[in-house]
């Protein structure tokens, strides 16, 4: 029998809080939201919960590739998951009292003094300069997820450090990670052929760009904070660029990281 997640945690949600708030509304208890910069609204959150209330409902299958072709990893299947979340479960979760505390929390988000510890939404997470281990005690949550944030986070041997302080000794991190090169250059890959004061000028004074680092750095840090990987799938893309043109920063990169484009992994303490 399966274990739901009680407690979650995210990583850069972005403008939207529907990860989260899907767990809450399928049986998590609490959620914890990390983010660097403040992207999210509680108006348009709250539309979302309630279209995610509909949707939970009326046991809507997951939208798939063609809906969201960039959003990673494809699943093998789509439907609703009754077979994890039953119908008697979700008769509870979705008890009219419970919706409605959820809601509230939302709702109550950002005032100090709500009481409600049911959604933390913890802006600026993780600067460069400094990390934050306190944002939750040791072993504090079940399952911390990002989705297209760990390419993006400055400090990743902090962030690693801080996810596996974090999680309880049964819970799990699941991650999809896209190594491509966002925007800074024609090819996929070209941001690891941009030399560092170049890329220093590009970064500018944004709170954060790309942090550049391949395949293999995620899975050393994970190693090394005793993190055992129970799922690991590469998207492999075949690199555009020959040793030469790499930056002298990169040019030890694999082959094997030259031709990884993106990472889902997922992981438990060991
Ligand atoms: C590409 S967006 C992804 C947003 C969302 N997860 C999604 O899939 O739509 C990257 C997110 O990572 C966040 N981010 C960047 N650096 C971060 C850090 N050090 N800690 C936490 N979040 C960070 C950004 O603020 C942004 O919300």
């Amino acid at each position: 029998m399966w274990n739901a997640p009680r407690r979650i945690a995210e990583l850069g949600p972005g403008d939207s809080l529907g990860i989260g708030l899907t767990a809450l509304l399928t049986g998590a208890e609490q959620y914890f939201a990390f983010d660097v910069v403040e992207h999210a609204s509680n108006q348009q959150n709250l539309t979302i919960f309630d279209e995610l209330v509909e949707l939970v409902r009326s046991r809507a299958d997951i939208p798939g590739e063609d809906e969201f072709p960039l959003v990673k990893p494809y699943l093998d299947d789509y439907r609703f998951p009754n077979d994890v979340l039953s119908e008697e479960h979700i008769v509870k979760c979705l008890q009219p009292e419970r919706v409605a505390r959820i809601r509230r929390a939302l709702e109550n988000l950002g005032q100090v003094d709500s009481g409600d510890s049911t959604i933390r939404y913890v802006v600026p997470w993780m600067t460069t300069e400094q990390a934050d281990h306190a944002s939750l005690h040791e072993q504090a949550v079940d399952m911390i997820c990002s989705q297209a944030v760990l390419e993006h986070v400055d400090n990743l041997a902090e962030a690693y450090s801080a996810m596996r302080t974090w999680l309880h000794k049964d819970g799990f991190i699941s991650h999809q990670i896209d190594f491509k090169c966002h925007g800074t250059a024609l090819d996929w890959d070209g941001h690891w052929a941009v030399p560092a004061p170049i890329w220093k000028i590009m970064r500018g004074a944004r709170p954060y760009l790309i942090n550049r680092q391949p395949c293999s750095e995620h899975l050393r840090l994970l190693e090394s904070n005793q993190f055992g990987v129970k799922i690991r799938n590469p998207i492999h893309t075949d690199s555009t660029l020959s040793q030469t043109q790499l930056a002298a920063d990169f040019r030890t990169l694999s082959d094997s990281d030259r031709n990884t484009s993106g990472l889902y992994v997922l992981a438990v303490p060991t």
